[in-house]
């Protein structure tokens, strides 16, 4: 009896132990067996290939970490010929490609793309970086325009349409209900926080983008709060991340309704972190003789 399946809209999972986007790079599966997760989320891919923000574009901060990356990739040709053959060869769990645009026709001529090809389990929506002008947050933080998008991208797969929110918005629960409505399958949240910290003794910014994305270990409380909000908006699950480090803080997010989880900037703490979280939670369900479908969302 695997205690640990998870279901996440149109998938059936072995494990509820995802990889949160642009935070984990193929190669560590040399460290650890791979199969102690139950999908594999793909760096968010645009149209054009981004160089990104120059640097410095990671800083440790007392709590977590800030990053301006701005969306750095090869763009979507160079990921269909190069990028995609390799995860396929090297993938055992199903993969999901994150994708962000600057119009609604860009995301729909990126899902065209993505729908000729095979070894895709679906596509997680990136609507929330909020490190680029005109690509994520003009779509994040406006429930119409969300709700036109999914719309478009809905009739047009039959793949997992994972919708990944913004936290930095007024209402998350209203960007969720017009995800759903929009014919979304699930949601992932939450994406980086706005972050900034600035040199005491010289004045500058840390960072190169002044206001840039803040992750990890402080945001977890607001993740979790903000996990709760949606569970109780939408009837669609939740692929929850923000600050989980340890399967103790995965529990948390399954008690407010997460159906799975990912692990970001934990990664870069230790790249073992997924497997020693799936392992806790494996351990902690056979002791207490629970299964995760049966804890989702009961908090008390
Ligand atoms: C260095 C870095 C790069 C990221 N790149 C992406 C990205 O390309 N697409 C995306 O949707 N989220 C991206 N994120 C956000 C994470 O996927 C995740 O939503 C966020 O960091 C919160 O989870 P965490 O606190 O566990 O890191 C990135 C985060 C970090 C730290």
């Amino acid at each position: 009896m695997n205690r640990l399946a998870a279901s996440l809209g149109r998938m059936e999972l072995q494990s509820p132990v995802a990889v949160a986007s642009g935070t984990f790079g193929t190669e560590y599966f040399d460290l650890f067996d791979q199969s102690v997760l139950g999908l594999y989320v793909s760096k968010t891919i645009t149209l054009q290939a981004r160089t990104g923000n120059p640097p410095p574009r990671l800083y440790e901060t007392e709590a977590g970490l800030l990053n301006a990356i701005g969306l750095q990739n090869p763009g979507l040709e160079a990921f269909i010929g190069e990028e995609l053959p390799r995860l396929r060869e090297v993938l055992k769990v199903p993969l999901i490609v994150s994708f962000s645009g600057a119009s609604i026709d860009e995301f729909v001529q990126i899902l065209l793309a993505l729908e000729k090809e095979e070894g895709l389990a679906g596509y997680e929506v990136n609507v929330s970086c909020p490190n680029v002008e005109k690509e994520g947050i003009a779509f994040g933080a406006d429930p119409d325009v969300v709700y036109a998008l999914t719309r478009r991208l809905a009739e047009l797969t039959q793949r997992e349409l994972i919708v990944k929110l913004s936290p930095n918005v007024t209402d998350i629960a209203a960007i969720a209900q017009a995800a759903e409505a929009g014919g979304a399958s699930s949601l992932a949240l939450i994406n980086t926080l706005y972050g900034m910290a600035i040199d005491w003794n010289t004045g500058k910014s840390r960072i190169s983008r002044p206001v840039c994305g803040y992750s990890g270990i402080g945001i977890k409380p607001v993740a979790l709060a903000l996990t709760y909000k949606t569970a109780q908006a939408v009837r669609i699950p939740i692929l929850a991340m923000g600050g989980i480090h340890s399967w103790q803080d995965a529990l948390e997010f399954f008690y407010a309704g997460a159906a799975a989880i990912a692990v970001g900037t934990a990664l870069y703490c230790d790249p073992l972190s997924a497997a020693r979280i799936m392992q806790g939670l494996r351990e902690h369900m056979e002791a207490r003789g629970l299964s995760l479908k049966q804890i989702i969302g009961t908090v008390s």
